[in-house]
């Protein structure tokens, strides 16, 4: 474990996703689908962030099921655990260790400016010591793997700023230890920022979600809810205002979007039309993946064994960046 000591040279990749309700086609876009494709681009490291899940989800039986949910979507995505390290959040509890370390470097001022933490709260979230220092505990998650790039969606930049911000803070006071990790958004600002069905941004707490592997009813009963302005059918309709024809675009090839935007303007295709057609989009996108997924559901032993094998992994290197923190700052 020593050897691994030394700062990595490969490019770590890292990312988490809390468990805190099933995965919608905002994280799919925006994270999930990242995830996956760039475990092949430097050694990735992917958690279930379940110590987050806390500061919303407080019922035991709903968050050991999320977990097992959140788990299941990424291997049946194409997360492949023999390349990525796949874990728990809570099997590496060092991350607890680091986050009391790096809160006696971080600035209530900065805490204090977080939009996701101001905006929780105005949502009427109660204001816990925990919700508060949720950046705190994500730039451990962070800085432990001395993680050089992380996949998130747009609504996350501003936690890696914080945490380059606690990193420098750190290195300065103590010595270099953290690499200063760069967010990696999807270039595309339609993915970065996926509307939900009341056209917001699309999240679990908005109740405005799609989820990723709905069928059937529950599907149809969530994209013909999708909120649309009131023109009567027959008349143009403008493709770059509506939510369902952004949500279209995101499964569909350039010429499907090209066909459909002109439909729209020719007033050839209502809300309802356009509606079964990203239905459709959704059900074939995800039926391989499902399938998949079907097939892992029956098999919990597996998962847990990728689970703890992959914390087994995480914790040698969480446990490599804790005896260099513990030697800089004198705990050692
Ligand atoms: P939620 O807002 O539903 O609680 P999370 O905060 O758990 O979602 O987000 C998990 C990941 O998915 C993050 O990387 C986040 O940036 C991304 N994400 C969430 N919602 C969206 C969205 N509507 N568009 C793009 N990315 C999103
Ligand atoms: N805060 C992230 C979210 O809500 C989840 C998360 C926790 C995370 N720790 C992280 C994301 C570390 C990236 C890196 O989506």
């Amino acid at each position: 474990m020593i050897a691994s000591l030394q700062p990595s040279k490969t490019k770590r990749i890292l990312s988490g996703v809390q468990p805190s309700g099933k995965l919608h086609l905002g994280n799919y876009f925006g994270a999930v689908k990242q995830h996956v494709e760039m475990q092949h681009e430097g050694q990735a490291f992917f958690f279930i962030a379940d110590y987050h899940a806390l500061t919303t989800l407080q019922d035991a039986n709903a968050l050991r099921e999320c977990v097992r949910d959140v788990a299941l979507d990424y291997l049946a995505l194409g997360l492949d655990p023999n390349i990525a390290i796949f874990f728990r959040q809570s099997d590496v509890p060092q991350v607890t260790e680091l986050a009391w370390i790096l809160s006696t470097v971080t600035n209530m001022g900065l805490l204090e400016r977080a939009v996701s933490y101001k905006d929780k709260v105005e949502k009427g979230l109660e204001a816990s010591v925990g919700l508060f220092t949720y950046p705190v505990l994500m730039a451990a998650d962070i800085l432990i793997y001395r993680s050089h790039l992380v996949p998130v969606g747009k609504d996350q930049v501003q936690h890696l700023e914080m945490t380059r911000d606690i990193a420098i803070k750190f290195n300065r006071a103590y010595k270099e230890v953290f690499p200063e990790p760069q967010p990696y958004v999807p270039k595309q600002e339609s993915r970065a920022k996926v509307p939900g069905t009341d056209g917001q941004k699309m999240s679990k707490s908005y109740g405005n979600t799609i989820d990723m592997f709905a069928e059937g009813k529950p599907l149809e009963k969530s994209v013909m809810g999708i909120k649309t302005d009131s023109t009567p059918m027959g008349q143009p309709l403008d493709p770059d205002k509506d939510t369902v024809f952004a949500l279209y675009s995101l499964f569909a090839t350039e010429e499907e979007k090209a066909a459909l935007a002109a439909d729209y303007r020719a007033g050839k295709i209502g809300y309802g039309g356009a509606k079964k057609f990203l239905k459709a989009k959704i059900e074939s996108h995800f039926a391989p993946f499902r399938d998949k997924r079907k097939e892992l559901a029956r098999d919990p032993k597996t998962v847990d064994d990728i689970l703890r094998a992959g914390a087994a992994k995480a914790s040698a290197e969480a446990e490599a960046t804790m005896a260099l923190v513990r030697m800089a700052t004198g705990l050692r």
